[in-house]
């Protein structure tokens, strides 16, 4: 195939881009979105400020276009996410105990019961790791405890139970103390069932990250009995160094029975929230880059 997600769906695998509502009504950015994804997920549209602006008043016009668009045009759709310490609305940031746990399960059931059916993958909890391995001490944590994140995936089994729900976060991109904290949380829920399906690794990563254990850290999730997603790819830098990250993570996929796909966090360097990094597959001028054809030469 000579698009990435025709090659990606040669293995069953998707390839995804993150993409803004907004930007679909120009020509080369819905052109190269349409000849070369076969799955989306909104880069900020389906997050809590933008879906419930005002306690229990929701607002799905940017979700509801991405997913018109990619039902009209045979792609997947990731879900992101539904509970995040970031980009809370005002309104939620100063709840506190049980005001705040019916908050997020109403939000899970609002957002997820909306999507029912429609989503392949969803961010169910996004990021509540430090680096240490330890829990971030956010509101949710520090308001609900522990149990909080199995809560959120009770809530989102309960909205929509043939999504796959995944545990999304980034410096995960190897066997370390982020990656063992969420290990043992993982493994406690499955042995507990606790509905959850798989873990997305954001991997923002650059040109000298070291991913000397990047598959292997993929692999032991896998066989702990959940798939694994590269969900945020990208890669600042350029060239050939580029190339050879963007490479080595989509080999890694690749040989791991349980990655389901990739995404890219946006298409094109022009959109990219690292600014000047040029991190994507696509420059300012939508041209492919030498990392386009490493990804596409290993799918
Ligand atoms: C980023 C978006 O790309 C920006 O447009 C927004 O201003 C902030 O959020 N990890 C995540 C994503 O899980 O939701 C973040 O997206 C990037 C880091």
């Amino acid at each position: 195939a000579d698009t990435l997600g025709g090659a990606a769906a040669q293995s069953g695998r998707y390839f995804g881009a993150a993409i803004a509502p907004n930007f679909l009504g120009e020509t080369q950015y819905a052109d190269t979105l349409n000849a070369e994804f076969n799955s989306i997920v909104a880069e900020n549209a389906m997050k809590w400020d933008a879906t419930e602006p005002n306690r229990g008043q929701f607002n799905f016009s940017g979700g509801d276009t991405l997913v018109a668009h990619a039902e009209a045009n045979g792609m997947e759709v990731r879900g992101h996410t539904l509970v995040w310490h970031a980009q809370q609305p005002g309104w939620v940031q100063g709840l506190t105990g049980d005001d705040l746990r019916q908050a997020m399960t109403d939000h899970i059931a609002g957002v997820a019961g909306h999507y029912q059916g429609r989503i392949s993958s969803w961010d169910v909890v996004n990021e509540a790791f430090e680096e240490d391995g330890s829990r971030r001490q956010s509101n949710l944590q520090q308001q609900l405890g522990d149990g909080w994140i199995e809560e959120a995936f009770r809530a989102a089994d309960a909205a929509d139970p043939d999504a796959r729900l995944c545990y999304n976060d980034y410096n995960t991109d190897g066997i370390n103390a982020k990656s063992d904290g969420i290990y043992a949380m993982v493994e406690d829920f499955l042995a507990r069932g606790v509905p959850i399906d798989c873990v997305g690794f954001q991997s923002h990563l650059s040109t000298d990250s070291n991913l000397s254990t990047y598959q292997a850290n993929l692999e032991r999730f896998a066989a702990l009995g959940v798939d694994v997603e590269i969900t945020e790819l990208d890669v600042g830098g350029s060239g050939s160094a580029q190339a050879d990250v963007y490479r080595t993570v989509t080999e890694a996929c690749v040989a791991v029975d349980r990655c389901n796909g990739i995404t890219t966090w946006g298409i094109t360097d022009k959109y990219s929230w690292r600014g000047d990094d040029t991190p994507l597959l696509f420059d300012d001028a939508y041209q492919k880059k030498e990392a386009y054809d490493a990804v596409l030469e290993v799918l």
